[in-house]
């Protein structure tokens, strides 16, 4: 029978891909439905048909799941941020370890790898250390404060709840949307320079207990949308935070056409930094100044658990030198520092170089250095001959060339951590391939109620 868009199938669901969308099979082919998990059977619409898979669309949950659970927040299959909350959280990590073996199975060709069970975040919920909420207009044109609607680019949920950062955290977003609401402040529109209100970052240090809120509005060159006496406003919202905020920021980011976007940021009350502290399994510590724009990792006990796993492959051998590729602010190398005599660490982005001398300083590190540049273009140059050699790489992974560059220098360790199977398994094919043994791959979650997962790789030759 000829399929058609929009046909109604029916369909039990087996599995949950990479992505969390689960996978069913109709008349043998694959079909992708979201908002599902395994042993659900649904009734679903056709939305996309192709020769080895289909996509289709919820239309009605026939029979449940045995293992389904109650999802906790009333905003779960709206807001599209916690697809996962359906299911136990050791029900997730199972499915995010599969993830792990299938790619290296399927992408890489590598059978038998020992893959150990995921370590868990300390917490499932309430984990995150950052949120952006943005301003702007629910479907109906009404004032919102939340999250962009999945699938629709300009609607807002107005969210008054979110389980994902404090409670503190969800306290601080209603009582901004309260205070804007009162002096009639309006979202930007897009379409015109009517508005100003553009997003609400909320950062906290969870060992230090630090609460940095960064009130961000949008000017474009020329145009006066700020309302007059704005800051003593700003003052006045800093009085109701009182202690709970240890730093309240104001950023205006300017915009002209063609042009790059220009940020000014003014410190209304408090500190200049938040600080946040990291915690090793070995009782490594160190501390971090976080700025507004800066990057940070944003589960810090998860990023612990992340870093100590690193940390222990890396340092499985007798080692002096490390190379910390694609270094962020430098915390893996720094965390390196202390046990080694030299650490080189590469990083494309010049703020986040910056912020890891910054760091490095403040806690006293001196042997390590870090390079602003390509990778792909920087590593060959490098002086030192490293024992051992970690990569972190974005979602993209590494690119064959770097491979090629890393095995000139033949370490002895190499340490891959990733935040993608995918292009994990791919390039660990390239580099066993190149004599390097794959001994023991360590998912870490960082992200729990999302299908997201890191994997910390030990590479040994
Ligand atoms: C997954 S993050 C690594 C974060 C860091 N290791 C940490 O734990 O905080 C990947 C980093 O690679 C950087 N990056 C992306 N492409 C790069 C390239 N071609 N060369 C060097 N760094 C790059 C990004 O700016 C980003 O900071």
């Amino acid at each position: 029978m000829q399929l058609k868009k929009g046909q109604i199938i029916d369909l039990e669901i087996d599995a949950i891909a990479f992505g969390g969308r689960g996978i069913g099979r109709f008349e043998g082919r694959a079909v992708f439905v979201d908002g599902v998990m395994p042993g659900d059977k649904v009734r679903a619409s056709l939305t996309r048909i192709k020769e080895k898979f289909m996509e289709a669309e919820l239309v009605e949950l026939v029979a449940k799941s045995a293992e389904r659970i109650e999802p906790r927040c009333k905003h779960f299959g709206t807001c599209g941020g916690c697809k996962f909350q359906f299911m136990k959280y050791e029900d997730q990590l199972g499915v995010k370890k599969q993830h792990v073996i299938d790619a290296l199975e399927r992408i890489g060709g590598l059978k038998g790898v020992r893959v150990k069970n995921p370590i868990g975040s300390e917490s499932e919920f309430y984990y995150r250390n950052k949120m952006e909420f943005t301003f702007g207009y629910d479907g109906e044109m009404n004032f919102a404060l939340g999250m962009h609607l999945p699938g629709r680019r300009y609607d807002i949920l107005d969210l008054d709840i979110c389980y994902l950062q404090s409670e503190l955290s969800v306290e601080i977003l209603n009582r901004v949307r309260e205070f804007c609401l009162e002096r009639g402040w309006k979202p930007r529109k897009f379409t015109n320079n009517e508005g100003f209100l553009r997003s609400l970052y909320i950062r906290e240090g969870k060992r230090t207990g630090e609460v940095m809120v960064n009130f961000v509005t949008s000017q474009s060159e020329g145009v006066d949308n700020i309302p007059k006496g704005f800051v003593e406003e700003l003052e006045k919202l800093a009085d109701i935070f009182g202690e709970s905020v240890s730093s309240f920021y104001w950023t205006n980011v300017i915009s002209k056409r063609g042009q790059r976007k220009r940020f000014e940021e003014k410190l209304i009350r408090g500190k200049s930094c938040l600080s946040e502290i990291m915690k090793l399994d070995n009782g490594d510590e160190l501390k971090f100044d976080i700025l507004p724009q800066a990057f940070f990792q944003v589960n810090t006990y998860a990023a612990e658990s992340l870093y100590s796993q690193v940390l222990k492959y890396a340092l499985v051998e007798p080692c002096k030198v490390a190379f910390d590729l694609y270094c962020g602010t430098g915390t893996i190398g720094l965390f390196l520092a202390k046990h080694l005599e030299k650490v080189l660490g590469i990083e494309s982005n010049e703020e986040a170089v910056k912020a890891a001398v910054k760091n490095a300083k403040a806690n006293g590190v001196d042997h390590i250095e870090f390079f602003t540049g390509d990778t792909g273009k920087l590593l060959k140059d490098l002086k030192e001959s490293p024992d051992v050699v970690v990569i972190d790489p974005p979602r993209a992974g590494v690119t064959a060339k770097v491979i090629e560059q890393i095995d000139q220098f033949s370490p002895k360790t190499l340490v891959y951590v990733s935040c993608n199977p995918t292009t994990l398994a791919r390039d660990l094919r390239l580099l066993t391939d190149l004599g390097f043994q794959l001994k023991e791959v360590q998912p870490v979650d960082m992200f729990p109620q999302t299908y997201h997962i890191e994997t910390v790789c030990l590479l040994q030759r």
